[in-house]
C-alpha cells in the first residue's frame, strides 16, 4: 500500500487527478471505476480543466460508477447519473455510450446488480478504481459487516451514511434507505486503486483503513489486501496513524504523483 500525505486537501486532489490523467494517457481505453460524493467533486473539476487545456481525452475510456441509490431515475437531482452528469460527463468526451451506472429506478433491482456485475466481467474488470472513504470506513456503499468477497447488490445504507448525503435532499426522510453498490469482490478485481481522503473527519476511518486489522467493520480495510493500492490523504486525515513519520519520509510531501 503506498500512501501519499499532502500538506492540504487541494495538493491531495491535485495528485489523485493526475493519477487519473496518466493512466488515460498511458492507456486510453482505460475502464475506470468512478465514485460520488463530495471528495471527488474538486478531484472531477481537475479533470474537467485538464481536458479543456487538451492535456486528456476521454473518448476511447469506459467507466462504471460505483453505486446508485435504489429507487432514483437517472434524471432524479438525487441520483448518481445526475451527480455524474453535472460533475464529469457534460464536462468531457466520454462516449455515453462507454459510461456506466446501475440504474436505481430498475424494475427488479436484484436483477439490475447481477446486470452491472456482468457488464464489468464483460469489460474486462475496472483497470483504475477511484475511491471515497466513509466516515464508517465504507468503500462504494459496502457498509461495515459486508461480505469482504461481495459482488454487486443491494445494501442498506446506515444511518450515518443517510445522514452524510442529507446535505443532498430537502429532508432526512428523502435521503434513500437502500442503494446498487459495487461489491468489495468487485473492487479488489480492478487492477490498481486509488483511495482519496481528506479532512479530519476522516482521520479515524483512514487509520482504520491503513493500520487496523482486516475486518468487515472497517471495509476499506481489506485494501491492505490488494497488490496495488495508492491511499491519498491530507495533514489532517492522516492526524491518527502511529506510523505517519515513516510513510512521510518514504514520499515526502506526497512524492512524486506516480503509480
Ligand atoms: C460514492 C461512494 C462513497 C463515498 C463516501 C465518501 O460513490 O461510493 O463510498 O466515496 O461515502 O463520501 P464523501 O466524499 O461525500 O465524504
Amino acid at each position: 500500500m503506498k500512501i501519499l500525505i499532502h500538506a492540504d486537501a487541494a495538493k491531495a486532489v491535485d495528485c489523485v487527478a493526475d493519477l487519473l490523467v496518466q493512466r488515460v494517457q498511458r492507456l486510453p481505453a482505460s475502464v475506470l471505476g468512478l465514485a460520488t460524493g463530495g471528495t471527488m467533486e474538486a478531484v472531477y473539476a481537475r479533470l474537467i480543466a485538464a481536458h479543456r487545456a487538451g492535456a486528456v481525452s476521454f473518448g476511447a475510456a469506459t467507466s462504471f460508477n460505483l453505486d446508485e441509490y435504489v429507487g432514483l431515475s437517472p434524471d432524479h437531482p438525487g441520483s448518481y447519473w445526475h451527480y455524474m452528469r453535472q460533475h464529469l460527463f457534460d464536462h468531457v468526451d466520454f462516449d455515453p455510450a462507454c459510461t456506466h451506472l446501475p440504474r436505481g429506478d430498475a424494475a427488479d433491482p436484484e436483477a439490475e446488480a447481477a446486470r452491472y456485475e456482468a457488464a464489468i466481467v464483460a469489460a474486462g474488470d475496472i483497470g483504475l478504481q477511484l475511491l471515497g472513504l466513509g466516515h464508517n470506513g465504507h468503500i462504494g456503499f459496502n457498509e461495515p459487516t459486508s461480505s469482504l468477497t461481495s459482488l454487486t447488490r443491494i445494501k442498506t445504507l446506515t444511518r450515518s451514511t443517510r445522514e452524510a448525503n442529507a446535505q443532498y435532499y430537502q429532508r432526512f426522510e428523502d435521503v434513500p434507505r437502500l442503494a446498487i453498490t459495487m461489491g468489495i469482490g468487485t473492487i479488489m478485481r480492478a487492477d490498481e486503486v486509488v483511495l482519496l481522503a481528506y479532512g479530519a473527519a476522516k482521520a479515524r476511518a483512514v487509520a482504520a483503513l491503513i493500520e487496523g486489522p482486516v475486518s468487515a467493520a472497517c471495509p476499506a480495510s481489506i485494501l491492505q489486501m490488494h497488490r496495488k493500492v495508492t491511499v491519498v490523504i491530507d495533514e489532517a486525515a492522516a492526524a491518527e496513524l502511529t506510523l505517519r513519520a515513516y510513510y512521510a519520509e518514504v514520499h515526502p510531501n506526497g512524492g512524486p504523483a506516480t503509480i
